[in-house]
């Protein structure tokens, strides 16, 4: 990712580091994040941690996923509880961090000037039940898969997962399945 950045952007700098301990060492005007937080654990202290480095007028301006409420991520939980592979399960249950509004709030209405938080549901329209799965699988999937000991366990955990998508995102008049997708904005200005 950062090489394609720096191909596409050369006269920019692009710096590796680790979000959980990134600082700056000079406030920025604009501290920007678009799908990755959901990756770093205990936003309670992460989202201050970061906000510390905007500079006064500037912004922290983040954008993740939101969907532990949703089919999406509650049948992920539900087929994670199978007796086969429960026990395996407790790190991917925690592996993605998606908190509510209400945390994000807290954590940064005292230090704000102002603070909008707001919610957006993205209806991708998929070919089927299997494409849902095809695609949450290079993302929301990929502790859960890793968790698991083998092929085998991988291809039942996936099978399930299909069957029951299949019930809670039905076909559409012409074959499609509407597949909702939540995320959460969370700006918050110095
Ligand atoms: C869904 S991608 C989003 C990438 C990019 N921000 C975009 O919008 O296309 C999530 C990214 O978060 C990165 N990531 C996850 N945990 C991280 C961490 N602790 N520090 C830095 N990057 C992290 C992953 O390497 C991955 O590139």
């Amino acid at each position: 990712m950062l090489t394609a950045a720096l191909q596409e952007f050369p006269e920019e700098k692009w710096v590796q580091g680790d979000i959980a301990t990134w600082q700056a060492k000079t406030p920025f005007d604009l501290v920007f994040s678009n799908a990755a937080l959901q990756w770093v654990p205990d936003h309670t202290a992460l989202f201050p941690r970061l906000f510390s480095s905007v500079g006064e007028g500037g912004a922290l301006a983040v954008q993740m996923p939101a969907n532990n409420d949703t089919p999406l991520r509650q049948i992920a939980f539900e087929v994670a509880d199978n007796v086969s592979w429960r026990h395996l399960m407790q790190p991917a249950l925690t592996a993605l961090t998606e908190e509510n509004p209400s945390l994000y709030y807290d954590a940064l209405r005292p230090l704000a000037s102002r603070l909008d938080i707001w919610r957006t549901e993205y209806i991708h329209v998929m070919d089927s039940p299997r494409a849902i799965v095809d695609w949450y699988r290079g993302t929301g999937l990929r502790p859960f898969l890793e968790a698991l000991k083998s092929d085998a366990q991988r291809e039942s955990f996936l099978k399930l997962l299909l069957s029951e998508y299949t019930r809670a995102f039905p076909r559409q008049r012409d074959g499609k399945v509407l597949f909702p997708f939540w995320r959460l904005f969370v700006v918050a200005y110095k």
